[in-house]
């Protein structure tokens, strides 16, 4: 199996998952979970709540925007970022010496993207971190196996951000988190000490012009920051917080994608009249993308290692 079980524990009783056969995984308590055929696996705990995650139709708006590269700059800043953040742990051999830096090579890392949607953030820190071992989690069944097609030899999981993670305790060196739940405390636990947690969200002024037509709902004022307070007392420190903006032109179509693609579709597919059409005018126009990309360290103190 492609499944990679270091990276798991158990949604029932938090006891690691091991390969107990090909298709099955288990832990020493007896829980078994089966391998679903697209290699990934459904780690949900009890009476998990019916919220889906993103839906089909949002998923491929998602992918359509990704590919035409109107985020690229966003997945540049992450994929820096860890290049200048992550450390690789020591290994075995070492004598307690310092963490290296991700220079080159980034064989051994261990990198987990928390609300993977189609793996776009993900697929572009494996394709420049090569040989590290991936995770990609999202409680959409279909946004899994979209991202599993998207990051090669990557294990993926469906799961509930809201829940404890059946993810085994200080795991991963990196952590991304891009547009999706967070759930600090349960981050805190999964990252090691010294590893590092990316958090991106919208500012502001991210989509200004499409707020104007009604299209997509308000940005609260400084996101950045209450997304720190509540990362810093779950015991991550901050490193960096770096603002990427830049102006998008776009045609109706492109529009479209950017409003279904996020948390206004539910709004707009229950919509009774057409002001939050993103599309109201054929004509191009430019349109804001503004985000933050924070970086944490998670501090020894912190969650369990
Ligand atoms: C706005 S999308 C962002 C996806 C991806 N990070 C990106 O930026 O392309 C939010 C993602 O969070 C997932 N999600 C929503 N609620 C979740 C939950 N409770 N547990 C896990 N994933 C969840 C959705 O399925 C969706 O893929």
């Amino acid at each position: 199996m492609s499944i990679d079980s270091t990276w798991l524990r158990c949604p029932n009783c938090f006891h690691d998952l091991e390969a107990i056969t090909e298709r099955v995984l288990g832990c020493d308590s007896g829980h078994r979970f089966d391998v679903a055929k697209h290699e990934i696996v459904t780690l949900l705990p009890p009476r998990a709540p019916r919220t889906v995650g993103d839906d089909r139709a949002m998923l491929d708006a998602r992918a359509a925007l990704l590919a035409s590269g109107a985020y690229a700059p966003i997945a540049a800043a992450i994929v820096a970022a860890a290049r200048q953040h992550a450390v690789r742990r020591p290994s075995r051999s070492d004598d307690g010496g310092d963490d290296d830096k991700v220079a080159g090579s980034s064989d051994d890392l261990r990198i987990v993207d928390l609300g993977c949607g189609t793996g776009y953030y993900a697929g572009a820190l494996a394709a420049e971190l090569t040989g590290a071992s991936v995770l990609l989690a999202d409680r959409s069944p279909t946004a899994v196996r979209l991202a599993t097609r998207a990051v090669p030899r990557a294990t993926g999981v469906v799961l509930d951000l809201w829940r404890p993670l059946p993810v085994r305790d200080g795991t991963a060196d990196v952590a991304i988190n891009v547009f999706a739940p967070r759930n600090a405390p349960e981050f805190a636990r999964i990252v090691r000490a010294a590893g590092i947690l990316i958090v991106v969200v919208p500012s502001a002024a991210h989509f200004t012009e499409l707020r104007r037509l009604g299209a997509t709902l308000d940005v609260p004022e400084g996101k950045a920051d209450r997304v720190t307070e509540q990362f810093s007392a779950a015991g991550f420190d901050l490193r960096q917080t770096t603002r990427v903006e830049y102006l998008l032109d776009t045609d109706a179509e492109l529009r479209v994608q950017l409003v279904d693609m996020g948390p206004a579709a539910h709004h707009r597919a229950n919509a009774a009249d057409d002001a939050a059409d993103p599309s109201p005018i054929d004509a191009q126009l430019t349109v804001t993308v503004s985000v933050d990309v924070v970086v944490f360290e998670r501090g020894s103190t912190a969650g369990a290692d």
